[in-house]
């Protein structure tokens, strides 16, 4: 297997927000691999932006504690200053995020922007080849009539536009990875199979990598190589796409699976909601933050936190059901129960 291009090691994000303390990310560890869509999936408030923020220190240095390793081309990012992590975002990583019109400039014409962005880091380049190369860009990501598209402002554009401005903006310096944080989700489907079928071109022509978050797993079925499903700050279970469909081990992973359309299953199966709702990510969690939901849940699951633990090569699960060693761990405590009980 190729050396990881991204490897993060128990990863923690915390957030204090007034008095309280928000365990939005609890000790991740993942890597990305050269050339892949790594999908990070999971309901809405489980940590996928928070996880994505850190990755790059985006997170307001003020509320946000991260603590863990981020090591990109072997250097933990988590150790480097302000002006060395500038240098980094948009050269070596470029980010897409959910709301181009927030990210983008309004008061500067989008060939303005990635010139800007791309002699940043480019600064021999003469700005005619610049200009040009801004165009090849917006040609490459499908803007119509880029030449006289450079000149105009975001607002004139359409939202599926601008998410291609964006696109552009991210690759224009030829990152080594694109972290894109729910890319398509303000847009139409037709627009969005396009901007996903747009990333997955960039992948194969240009050696990019993609971290892909979504809540949406027939997005992660359609472009993603290898996925992570996140559950309240942590990942439940990881594996390949192929196999995550095929073979779904957590309770939750086929949850998430039953809630939507499969044109594997029968036409008129029903969609089946994952019932409940997450734990409050302020309150200590003990044992699964799964098993309120669960309905597959032993006496375990409420005492213990199952680890995320490989099951075969490249499928790990976090779920006492289906752990290696559930019954040595069972006994262990068990045994240790039995000590602890006063002998009449
Ligand atoms: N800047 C912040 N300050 C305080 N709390 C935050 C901040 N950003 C995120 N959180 C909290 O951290 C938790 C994880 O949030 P995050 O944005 O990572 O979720 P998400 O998985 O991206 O959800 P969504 O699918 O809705 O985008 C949530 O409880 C959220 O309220
Ligand atoms: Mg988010």
């Amino acid at each position: 297997m190729k050396e990881p291009l991204l490897d993060v090691h128990d990863l923690h994000v915390t957030f204090k927000v007034q008095k309280q303390h928000v365990k939005a990310v609890q000790g991740i560890s993942f890597s990305v691999y050269p050339q892949e869509i790594l999908g990070i999936v999971g309901e809405s408030g489980c940590g996928k932006s928070a996880t994505a923020k850190a990755l790059i220190k985006l997170l307001p240095s003020h509320s946000a504690y991260i603590s863990g390793k981020v090591l990109f081309q072997g250097d933990n990012l988590l150790q480097y200053s302000e002006s060395q992590l500038q240098k980094v975002r948009g050269k070596d990583i470029g980010m897409i995020f959910q709301d181009p019109i927030t990210s983008l400039n309004p008061t500067m014409k989008i060939g303005q922007q990635i010139i800007e962005g791309y002699l940043l880091h480019h600064k021999k380049t003469k700005i005619s080849e610049a200009k040009n190369y801004a165009i090849r860009l917006l040609e490459l990501v499908g803007i119509p009539h880029a030449i006289s598209r450079v000149r105009e402002y975001p607002h004139t554009l359409s939202g599926g536009m601008r998410q291609r401005v964006m696109i552009a903006l991210a690759i224009a310096a030829k990152p080594k990875l694109i972290i894109a944080d729910e890319p398509t989700t303000a847009l139409d489907v037709t627009i969005q199979a396009q901007i996903l079928d747009l990333m997955q071109q960039i992948k194969t022509k240009t050696g990019t990598s993609f971290i892909l978050i979504t809540h949406d797993m027939s997005v992660v079925a359609g472009y993603c190589d290898r996925v992570l499903v996140m559950y309240c700050g942590k990942i439940i279970e990881s594996a390949s796409v192929n196999e995550i469909f095929a073979s779904p081990k957590h309770p939750y992973t086929k949850g998430l699976l039953k809630s939507i359309p499969r044109l594997d299953m029968p036409k008129n199966a029903p969609l089946i909601p994952i019932d409940g709702s997450p734990p409050n990510l302020t309150e200590k969690i003990t044992g699964c933050a799964f098993c309120p939901r669960c309905n597959v849940s032993l006496p375990i699951c409420i005492e213990q936190t199952p680890e995320l633990k490989e099951l075969k090569k490249g499928h790990k699960v976090a779920c006492w059901n289906t752990a290696p060693n559930q019954d040595t761990t069972l006994k262990k405590i068990l045994s240790t129960r039995a000590e602890d009980c006063p002998v009449d």
